[in-house]
């Protein structure tokens, strides 16, 4: 019943007595993991799992496996043998797993039987991520922090933070405190899609200290943190605070509506420096190989009305706004080369070409991965079409506030990282894996988040921890067990029969089911990405 699959998992001899007398050792280079797995289990034993006699054993082990692989015994004793610190941390999490859903209370409910087990295990895929919007609605550290356990608890590997947008800026950045000052606040927030609005301010953001504890937090936890900085579309709030980054006289307030807007940076050599002074604390807090400059959905209209942006496409000979972007972008991606760090962007940033070694996250279907992967690119998977937990989970007039298409947990889990186009060539080879997104427009609180995640997340690992090929009767009868781990952890998630009353939002409306336009997008993203094929 262990939710992802793990690649085998058989039964075997005796049974193991989890209780207060349990004890735990382990090799020294897994003492953080053995610390772990003490601090989750010690609440619901009573004892303290130190090493040393006790009626039953686990004992953590180096082996040689992959660096994430993991082989779990469990007979009269538990033994995790572990290819390095990430594996023998998925065994203990599979381990929590074969107790009863009261081991992820945070009291006492022992003792736990556990039946003999063999479970090997690695998983399919490195990039097992999930995208969280902190911009468009902040997250407080705390509910982060456990956000990060709930994507621990499904063995994911990296947290997408998205940290600014049009909507808000939400990263301390000591050189520019007017970011945070002026850009992580707005007056309101639009309901809905009628264009309504709350008339309520929002905002928050995350001090450099809380980065380095998140960043840690995750760490131990097997979770690189990516930071996106979006740019040079999705910075109203950066040029709210500071005017002198746009491109226009009037000044700006941080958004506070949604959809796509105009307002992108303008291309002086100041703004680059700027925004490459913020990537120099940006490196300092994230020590991950990978930063997201974001890239996605910049508006050219600014760039062909100013006389500047203008003068600057024809110093540098360029033939237009699209290859202008690509050079703003380049300018990024040498900056981080040169620092040690490989570029992440949205799959827009190939439509101008793209430096060797830029990582491309594909969202507009499969169509990026494809075009990138073939161009020698390294993709990460994040197929709107499958991935964005933004788009609502049935067709049901009671789903809350609708967004974009329906994509049910069936369609999650039927999901393939490698794209059909690419299977079976070498190509498929640039796939690092796949992503999940929790876009946060509509989502305001972190019982939303929990609503449009779960379980579509636990769906969404097995396409990325375990083998090839899916089973949909024996995935449903798994996630039955599942949900009551969720349950007792405190997770809101989506029940099959729909939302419960205060899961809905009565009287915010939703954007009505419209097929013809959903095909018409994907038609108008198909025309744009298929000729750099
Ligand atoms: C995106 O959804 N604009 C990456």
């Amino acid at each position: 019943m262990i939710v992802p699959k793990p690649v085998r998992n058989e039964p075997g001899p005796g049974s193991f007595e989890l209780d207060e007398r349990t004890s735990l050792t382990a090799a020294p280079a897994l003492g953080e993991v053995a610390a772990w797995l003490r601090a989750e289990l010690a609440p619901v034993t009573g004892g303290e799992l130190l090493p040393g006699p006790g009626s039953g054993t686990i004992t953590l082990v180096l082996g040689d496996l992959p660096p994430e692989g993991y082989r779990l015994t469990v007979g009269a004793d538990v033994e995790i043998v572990a290819g390095g610190p990430a594996g023998a941390f998925y065994g203990a999490q599979t381990f929590r797993q074969l107790l009863t859903p009261d081991a992820f209370r945070r009291a006492g409910r022992g003792p736990f039987r556990v039946p003999g087990v063999r479970v090997e295990d690695e998983p399919r895929f490195g990039w097992r991520g999930c995208l969280l919007d902190v911009a468009r609605h902040f997250m407080t550290k705390h509910d982060l922090l456990r956000f990060i356990d709930l994507m621990a608890l499904h063995k994911l590997n990296v947290l997408h933070l998205h940290l600014t947008d049009d909507q808000g800026w939400r990263l301390e950045i000591r050189r520019y405190p007017r970011l945070t000052e002026v850009g992580a606040w707005r007056k309101e927030s639009q309901t809905g899609w009628n264009g309504a609005m709350d008339g309520r301010p929002h905002g928050g953001y995350y001090t450099q200290d809380d980065i380095r504890e998140i960043v840690a937090y995750a760490a131990r936890r097997h979770i690189m943190v990516v930071p996106e900085v979006d740019m040079p579309g999705h910075t109203q709030a950066a040029i709210a605070a500071h005017p002198e980054l746009g491109n226009l006289v009037e000044p700006l307030e941080v958004g506070s509506t949604w959809g796509i807007g105009d307002n992108v940076l303008n291309v002086e050599e100041s703004t680059i420096e700027f925004f490459q002074n913020v990537l120099e604390e940006v490196l300092e807090l994230f020590p991950a190989p990978y930063v997201c400059v974001g890239g996605d959905e910049a508006r050219k209209d600014q760039w062909k009305a100013s006389p500047a942006a203008q003068r600057r496409i024809r110093e540098l000979g360029l033939r237009d706004e699209e290859e202008l972007q690509s050079w703003f972008v380049r300018r990024f991606g040498d900056f981080l080369a040169a620092r040690g760090r490989r570029l992440v962007g949205w799959d827009e940033i190939l439509e101008g070409g793209l430096a060797p070694g830029a990582v491309v996250a594909s969202w507009r279907g499969d169509l990026g991965a494809v075009a990138a992967a073939r161009r020698g690119h390294d993709v990460i998977n994040c197929a709107n079409t499958s991935l964005y937990f933004d788009y609502r989970q049935s067709p049901g007039e009671d789903e809350p506030v609708p967004f974009g298409t329906v994509l049910t947990l069936e369609d999650v889990y039927a999901f393939e990282p490698v794209p059909a186009e690419l299977r079976g060539q070498p190509a498929a080879g640039h796939v690092l894996g796949a992503q999940c997104c929790v876009w946060t427009e509509l989502i305001d609180s972190t019982r939303q988040v929990d609503y449009m995640a779960f379980p579509r997340l636990a769906a969404f690992a097995e396409t990325v921890w375990s083998p090839a090929g899916r089973d949909l009767p024996d995935f449903r009868a798994r996630l039955d067990a599942h949900l009551e781990r969720l349950d007792a952890i405190g997770v809101e998630y989506r029940r099959a029969t729909g939302p419960l009353p205060w899961q809905t939002r009565p009287g915010v409306p939703g954007r009505p089911e419209d097929p013809a336009g959903w095909q018409a997008q994907i038609d108008a993203w198909t025309s744009n990405l298929r000729h750099l094929r």
